[in-house]
């Protein structure tokens, strides 16, 4: 038995993942899969608040699984499972469920955000997301989540249902899971509109996915202004944003030279950005081949999931049944 800390981390199967990400949250799995006992899930059930089509479950669900199975989570290393393959959750979601209240499961704000976003349809599974997620992490004991700004209100309900749970029952037997801390700070990568931070939505994404054509159009319509006016003059924060992208992907002496005609003033964009499309696409392209290597491999997927769902399931079966036993079911 792993002696490691038990970590739980669900994955939304919508969008594709970008350079931000993979910068960002993901290569953060990818350490801690190695540090820590981590058990990552596609929240397929999770989706269904938004009622996608079955088609449209089934691709999306496949495709983050192969992007970040290509950017190198390991199964023989995490856990990777698929929600909707540990009923054992869907159960606990049921009993936590009991002990949930209307008023607070309203007041969260992830729940008001998507009510607004999504008015004619504020179902139920909307409204107990935060119950669901909260058996999601401690089906598993899990001590620590790791999550963004986002999600901390969801993990203090997971802690508050938890918590209540044990108390309830006048029991210890569930953790009250903490947010888990990744190390060192990362780069933040930039948008291309100008922008702090590379998004989904903003439509300033360069995304694991784009070929060749795309990321050439993407990159030369990137934000810029109209030149440096005199001698190493600070840059405007799109220009920035460039240059905090090529020391990624581009060599040292490309930014150098770059940087170099910035400061003289000789710099043309248009090279600049040609250099850097090029240089994004020499990284981009084995990862985007590996993941349409992974999508295609159903024999390698069914594997993975199969694999995930028999390690997740260990732990589950064994929480759902002293669960059960602590809230009084009996067999005759
Ligand atoms: N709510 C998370 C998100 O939107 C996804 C998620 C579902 C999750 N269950 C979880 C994250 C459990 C961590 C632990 O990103």
């Amino acid at each position: 038995m792993s002696e490691k800390e038990i970590v739980v981390s669900g994955i939304r199967p919508t969008g594709n993942l970008h350079l931000g990400n993979y910068f960002g949250a993901v290569k953060n799995f990818i350490k801690m899969q190695h540090d820590t006992n981590a058990h990552f899930f596609i929240a397929d059930y999770h989706s269904l608040t938004t009622h996608p089509t079955p088609a449209d479950l089934h691709n999306n669900v496949r495709q983050v699984l192969a992007e970040y199975l290509a950017c190198g989570l390991d199964p023989e290393v995490a856990t990777i499972y698929l929600q909707s393959d540990l009923p054992e959750t869907a159960e606990l979601y049921l009993l936590l469920n009991m002990n949930a209240y209307l008023g607070e499961l309203e007041r969260t704000t992830s729940f008001k955000d998507k009510a607004r976003q999504q008015p004619e349809n504020v179902n139920a599974g909307l409204l107990t997301y935060p119950v669901l997620m909260a058996a999601d992490i401690i089906i598993h004991g899990a001590k620590k989540v790791p999550v963004g700004k986002d999600q901390e209100q969801n993990l203090e309900m997971a802690r508050k249902f938890a918590k209540r749970f044990n108390r309830m029952y006048n029991v210890d037997y569930f953790e009250e899971p903490i947010p888990y801390n990744f190390g060192e700070e990362l780069v933040k990568i930039p948008g291309l509109d100008g922008s702090g931070k590379m998004g989904k939505s903003e439509g300033n994404g360069l995304f694991l996915i784009d070929d060749d054509k795309t990321i050439r159009k993407k990159v030369m319509k990137a934000k810029t202004d109209s030149g440096p006016t005199f001698e190493n003059s600070e840059k405007p924060q799109e220009i920035k944003n460039l240059f905090t992208i090529a020391n990624i992907v581009s060599s040292q002496d490309t930014v150098k030279f770059f940087d170099d005609a910035y400061n003289n003033c000789s710099i043309r964009y248009g090279d600049f950005k040609k250099q850097l499309a090029e240089d994004i696409i020499t990284f981009n392209t084995p990862i985007r081949e590996k993941i349409a290597a992974i999508y295609a491999d159903e024999v390698y997927l069914s594997k993975v999931v199969k694999m995930g769902a028999e390690k997740a399931r260990i732990g589950a079966t064994k929480t759902i049944k002293e669960v059960r036993e602590i809230i009084g079911f009996k067999p005759f």
